[in-house]
């Protein structure tokens, strides 16, 4: 079967996309990433494309005037890798809705918290700062409204009594790194059916 073609759009690390390129490397993978996006130039996941032979393009948002601009000229260079899916993994950059339109049910994100619980930032302290007594993440569909589209995934971790909020993060990233690959992979089957705001994994 022709693998689904996956563009990532990252601005950082990016553990995320590291361990969707180790899944796509597997003989069984269902998916292949096809092009790396970042909006800054120091992103360290470029190094780990580029390890991995997936070509790359950095696109600063500072070298655009508004952020409609920006998109649309992210637009034409995630176009051009022919996407089935686009994936946001720490990909820091609040999206237009045309964008967001423009890739409506093939555009997937990972966001670190148990969402509808601590959408936007600093999830981890915030969770802390709660009281919660589990922690986690949540892949989604993306739509106009941050961090709200309908759940594909998610993944608990306790939250232990003497964590802080780096300790949290990594247990947390470790589920990160066993979700998104999953969910991507589940789409390139095929099998998310979305309802309304629910996704059904079929089969
Ligand atoms: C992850 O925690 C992800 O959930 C969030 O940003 C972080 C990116 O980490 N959206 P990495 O660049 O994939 O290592």
């Amino acid at each position: 079967m022709k693998k689904k073609r996956v563009v990532v759009l990252i601005s950082g690390r990016g553990s995320n996309l590291d361990a969707l390129l180790h899944s796509a490397a597997m003989g069984c993978a269902n998916f292949a990433v096809v092009g790396v996006v970042s909006n800054k130039a120091e992103a360290g996941g470029l190094a780990l494309a580029r390890e991995a032979n997936v070509p790359t393009v950095t696109l600063s948002h500072k070298d655009f005037s508004s952020r409609e601009t920006f998109d649309a000229a992210l637009r034409t260079t995630v176009d051009q890798f022919a996407p089935d899916l686009v994936v946001l993994a720490g990909f820091m950059r609040v999206l237009t809705s045309v964008f967001v339109s423009a890739y409506a049910g093939r555009l997937m994100n990972i966001h670190p918290s148990l969402l509808p619980a601590f959408s936007g930032l600093h999830t981890h302290a915030r969770a802390l700062e709660a009281g919660c007594k589990f922690a986690g993440c949540t892949v989604h569909f993306v739509t106009t409204e941050l961090d709200h589209g309908p759940i594909i995934a998610q993944a608990a971790v306790p939250v232990l009594w003497d964590d802080t909020e780096s300790t949290l993060a990594e247990r947390v990233l470790t589920e990160e790194h066993r979700l998104l690959p999953q969910a991507v992979s589940d789409f390139c089957a095929g099998k998310l059916v979305v309802e309304g705001l629910r996704v059904r994994v079929s089969g």
